[in-house]
C-alpha cells in the first residue's frame, strides 16, 4: 500500500487553498524567551532570525505564562503525580488537581459547578453534545468563533433549528427568537464574550433581558451561553470577564485557561445539573485523556494570582498600556474599533498595505497578526495588536513610533 494517489489529490486541494488565498504561512518557531531588562518587557528569539522580538500577538493578557509561581506549581504537581494521567477521567484519570481546578474556576466565575476540558474548543463541542436534543433550537452571533460554529454543527440538529443574528444586533436577535418554531422546547443563545478579531464585547445584560422575555414560551426555556475565552482574566474590574464588565451573568460560561491565565485547557461552568449532563454526555470530555496535573496546578495558581492584589496590579497595567496604545493610534489618526479590551485592531482596509505593514513591523522586531480576505471581508483588512501586562510604557512608545514612521 502507498499514499501516492492520496498525496496527489491532496496536493491539488492544497493548491486550490493557495489560489483562494486561504493557505496558512509556515509557522515561525520561537527558540528563546528573553527576560525583561531595563525599561523593556520580555523579548523572543525566532529560529533563523537575529532580531529580538516583542510579541503583540499573544493571548497571554496577564503575562502569567512565564510566572515563576505557575512553573513551580506545575513542577510540584508533576513530581507528586507524574506527567500524564494514564487514562481518561472515568478510568481513574481524575486526580486531586483536576477536582481542585473545577472547584476553583466555578467559584471564580460564580457558578455552582464546572467541568474542565483540554481546550475551550472541545468545551464548546462538549456542551453541544450534552445539552442538545431534537427539540432544541440554536441561535448564535454572526461573528462567533469557529469552535462555536463547529459546536452548533455537531449538535446534529436540522438547519431549520438554527438562527444567526447580525453581530451584536439586538433587534436581529429578537427576529431570530420570533422565528423559533412553537414545537421547539429548548433554545440556546450562544455568543463570544469578546470577539477576538475586533476586541468588542457582547452586551450580556441586553441579551439576558431579551432572552428572559421569551423564556416562558419554551418548555425548557431560553438558555444564554457565553464563550468568554478572551474576556476571563483580562476584562472587567476584577478580571472576571465580560459578565463583570456588563454586570450580568449568562446561564452557562465557557472559557479557556490558555489566554489570560497563561496555561492551557478549557471549562464549562453552570448549574450542577448541566455540569453533570456534560460529564455524562460530552464525548470530548469522556473519551479523551484530561489535562495534565501540571496544567491544572498552574491554572489554579493563575486564578489565585488573578484574584489577588498582584492580579489587580497586572490588570491595571494591562488597562493602562492598552489605553496608551489606543491613544497613540488616535493621535496618529489611525482607525480602530473603540473599547477597553487589549485586542486592538488597526483597520488598514487594503490587503497589500496590511502585508507591507506586518512585514515592516516584523523587520523592526514586532510580532503582530495581519488579517486579510477571506479571514475578514474585503475592505476590512486589519492588523490585530494584543497588549499584555508585561508590556512597558517604553515598549508601547516604541511600537507607536514605528507606526508613525511607516509610510
Ligand atoms: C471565543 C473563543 N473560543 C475558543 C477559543 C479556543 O480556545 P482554546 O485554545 O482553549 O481551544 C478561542 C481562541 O482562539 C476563542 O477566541
Amino acid at each position: 500500500m502507498s499514499t501516492n494517489k492520496l498525496d496527489i489529490s491532496l496536493t491539488h486541494e492544497l493548491k486550490a487553498l493557495k489560489q483562494e488565498g486561504r493557505v496558512k504561512a509556515p509557522e515561525r518557531i520561537i527558540e528563546k524567551y528573553i527576560l525583561p531588562k531595563d525599561k523593556f518587557g520580555p523579548r523572543y528569539k525566532l529560529v533563523g532570525n537575529d532580531n529580538e522580538f516583542i510579541r503583540l500577538n499573544s493571548n497571554s493578557y496577564l503575562s502569567l505564562s512565564n510566572h515563576s509561581k505557575l512553573a513551580d506549581a506545575a513542577d510540584t504537581a508533576t513530581c507528586e503525580f507524574g506527567v500524564g494521567p494514564g487514562a481518561v477521567r472515568f478510568i481513574d484519570g481524575t486526580f486531586i488537581h483536576h477536582d481542585r481546578l473545577e472547584k476553583r474556576i466555578a467559584a471564580f466565575v460564580d457558578k455552582p459547578a464546572a467541568k474542565i476540558f483540554n481546550s475551550a474548543y472541545t468545551s464548546n463541542c462538549g456542551l453541544a453534545l450534552s445539552i442538545s436534543n431534537n427539540k432544541t433550537h440554536w441561535i448564535g452571533d454572526q461573528l462567533n468563533h469557529n469552535s462555536i460554529i463547529r459546536a452548533m454543527r455537531i449538535s446534529n440538529i436540522p438547519s431549520i433549528n438554527k438562527g444567526i443574528f447580525n453581530h451584536n444586533d439586538m433587534t436581529d436577535l429578537k427576529r431570530c427568537l420570533d422565528q423559533v418554531s412553537p414545537d421547539i422546547e429548548r433554545v440556546i443563545v450562544i455568543f463570544d464574550g469578546i470577539f477576538s478579531m475586533r476586541g468588542d464585547y457582547a452586551p450580556i445584560n441586553e441579551i439576558n433581558k431579551i432572552c428572559k422575555a421569551y423564556d416562558s414560551k419554551f418548555k425548557d426555556g431560553v438558555i444564554t451561553v457565553v464563550d468568554d475565552s478572551h474576556g476571563i482574566g483580562a476584562y472587567g474590574n476584577t478580571g472576571r470577564g465580560t459578565s463583570d464588565f456588563c454586570n450580568a451573568s449568562p446561564d452557562i460560561i465557557i472559557g479557556t485557561f490558555g489566554k489570560a491565565f497563561g496555561v492551557n485547557g478549557g471549562f464549562i461552568a453552570a448549574s450542577n445539573t448541566i455540569v453533570e449532563s456534560v460529564r455524562q454526555k460530552a464525548d470530548t470530555y469522556i473519551y479523551t485523556n484530561p489535562l495534565s496535573v501540571a496544567d491544572c496546578a498552574a491554572a489554579v495558581t493563575a486564578i489565585d494570582i488573578c484574584d489577588s492584589d498582584e492580579g489587580l496590579k497586572l490588570l491595571k497595567n494591562l488597562k493602562e498600556r492598552t489605553a496608551q496604545f489606543r491613544q497613540g493610534l488616535e493621535k496618529l489618526g489611525k482607525e480602530s474599533i473603540p473599547g477597553p479590551h487589549p485586542v486592538v485592531p488597526l483597520m488598514i482596509r487594503d490587503t497589500k498595505k496590511t502585508h507591507d505593514l506586518v512585514k515592516f513591523l516584523f523587520d523592526q522586531g514586532v510580532l503582530v497578526v495581519g488579517l486579510t480576505f477571506p479571514v475578514v471581508p474585503k475592505g476590512d483588512e486589519t492588523i490585530r495588536f494584543q497588549i499584555n501586562a508585561c508590556h512597558t510604557f517604553a515598549d508601547i512608545e516604541y511600537v507607536i513610533e514605528l507606526l508613525n514612521n511607516f509610510k
